[in-house]
């Protein structure tokens, strides 16, 4: 079974979730277990004896449920089922009792804003304007200038047969569901029950944001601007209906969690959605996402959530890429030093962590010319199959997968990283055991140092546990020193051995990432890491 629900320390219970290492399964491209070159929910479990290995803690599963697949699983067809192509319900109850008894708990991918436009509702919807389900959409007589997400299109479409537009924050296949309508209200619901019976430990909420909708219907300035709505719908009905998603989803189980893509990318507005502590319980935080190789850019983020999300009580999300985003690797201009070094940065912030498969691979993104686009938005580059192993086609038999695999994937299929203790893999699972072994890491404060010239630098520490992390964004040797000793217990660029642990010599190679601790109890009592300066 999945470990404690809650961890005492001092006088707080802290929630799994908080502490946990979630890894983000994009089921299509995973692992193929009937060769028919898309991946599928036999494949993450046939995989789970990895993942153990990593040592994460939960999955997100990205959506599986039957769908035509326009937006890559998230335009749905049916909110309670799996698609053919990804398995069964059997094959998921399969998949989650495999992944509880290896202690790993489940997320969802719950996609409430807008269904397929081949889902009943609105197959019923568009057939007339008096049809049972056709307020169970937005229809209108005329269009706003709202832009689209994903094609920068209309967010409305003429339904020909009824004269009317129906809205649609995403593709045009992906009519937004009416949250003013109560049976929408309660069917969605029922599907989160459906999920919450069958033993998920949570969701994954997606495009939560929009859930609310400007009911005036006026154009807006920002879509003159060429912005989509979807990036700056920010409704106050939204927390409504947040709070009773979470009234239900906490009596049904009390420990599940509730993660919401709130894409606002403005720190100052996701904090909104933990409410009172009475909404979601955590939010992704996008701009890390976009974040250059840049210690002055990143620094701000991390000083924003601290300001923003510390005082309101809110709990940071931290990831660095995801399907809908480029790899860290591409984003750095190729260098596996930055992405290495990004990973310890990853593991070493305040918060929940959020890796995206393929990351811990150190994966960059495919390279497709536009006319191989399977998304219609381009979004394919992160979303390659994972090399399993060395020799093509990395554990891929039967049909050519679905999308090809990213440059160099012999080398940095799962076998080869393996047998590696230097590889980034190897690094990632290191990170894990150490966060998972230290309560500072996990829980305690964070603090910048104040360090200059291209290094970011802060510490970590609860009680009398204390880490510094330093990390040179700079291609040339920094001189760091820090009052008393300390020894190296991560180096982004070198596998040291866990038995002997190096000293700190004062000094951060180009692009790498350490992690250091005081090197003895004499060395702690005199450390004062507020005293680091640059040299
Ligand atoms: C966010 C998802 O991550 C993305 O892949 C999808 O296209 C949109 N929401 C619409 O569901």
């Amino acid at each position: 079974m999945p470990s404690a629900s809650t961890e005492q320390l001092g006088d707080r219970r802290r929630p799994w979730w908080m502490s946990a290492v979630c890894y983000e399964v994009y089921v299509r491209s995973f692992a193929d277990s009937d060769g028919s070159g898309e991946g599928d929910l036999a494949g993450v479990r046939e995989h789970l004896d990895h993942l153990e290995w990593l040592g994460v803690d939960a999955l997100w599963l990205c959506p599986f449920y039957p769908s035509p697949m326009v937006d890559s699983g998230y335009d749905v067809a049916d909110f309670c089922d799996v698609d053919p192509r990804f398995g069964s319900l059997q094959e998921f109850d399969r998949l989650l009792a495999d992944a509880h008894a290896r202690g790993i708990r489940v997320l969802v991918d719950w996609v409430p804003n807008h269904s397929s436009d081949q889902h009943p509702w609105f197959l019923d919807a568009r057939s007339g304007r008096d049809a049972e389900h056709r307020d169970w959409y937005y229809w209108r007589d005329e269009p706003t200038n709202w832009r689209s997400a994903i094609d920068l299109g209309s967010t409305w479409t003429l339904d020909e047969d009824t004269e009317q537009y129906y809205l649609h924050f995403f593709l045009p296949q992906q009519p937004d569901l009416n949250w003013t309508n109560p049976r929408v209200v309660e069917a969605m619901h029922d599907t989160l029950r459906f999920w919450l019976a069958r033993g998920v430990d949570g969701f994954r909420i997606d495009s939560v944001q929009c859930l609310g909708k400007d009911l005036t219907f006026s154009d807006n300035d920002r879509s003159l601007a060429g912005e989509p709505i979807n990036s700056f719908n920010d409704q106050p009905e939204t927390h409504e209906l947040l709070r009773d998603i979470r009234a239900l989803v906490e009596r049904e189980n009390p420990e599940a969690v509730l993660v919401g893509e709130v894409n606002l990318r403005r720190e100052a507005s996701i904090v909104q959605y933990y409410g009172h502590g009475d909404e979601l319980n955590l939010t992704f935080n996008f701009p890390p996402l976009d974040a250059p190789w840049d210690p002055i850019v990143w620094r701000s983020i991390i000083a924003e959530i601290e300001h923003r999300l510390g005082p309101a009580d809110a709990w940071p999300v931290w990831t660095l890429a995801n399907h809908d985003n480029s790899r860290v690797r591409t984003r750095y201009g190729g260098s596996l030093d930055r992405a290495r070094a990004a990973i310890v940065l990853l593991f070493t912030l305040r918060g929940t962590v959020f890796v995206y498969q393929g990351e811990e691979l150190g994966l960059s993104d495919v390279d497709l010319r536009r006319s191989a686009w399977r998304d219609p938005g381009g979004r394919d580059g992160s979303r390659g199959p994972i090399p399993w192993t060395r020799e093509a086609p990395h554990g891929w038999t039967g049909n050519t997968p679905w999308l090809p695999f990213s440059p160099d994937s012999g080398a940095h299929s799962v076998q080869a990283q393996r047998d590696d203790p230097d590889s980034i893999l190897h690094l990632t699972r290191r990170l894990i055991r150490l966060r998972s072994g230290s309560t500072a890491l996990r829980y305690g404060s964070w603090t910048e140092l104040d360090i200059t010239r291209g290094v970011l630098g802060f510490r970590r520490e609860l009680d009398d546990e204390r880490f510094v992390c330093l990390i040179n964004f700079t291609d040339s040797v920094r001189d760091v020193p820090l009052d008393g000793q300390w020894e190296v217990h991560i180096d982004s660029r070198a596998f040291r051995g866990e038995a002997a642990l190096e000293p700190y010599d004062g000094r951060v190679r180009p692009e790498q990432a350490l992690v250091l601790a005081p090197a003895t109890a004499a060395g702690r009592e005199q450390t004062d890491v507020h005293g680091a300066r640059s040299a």
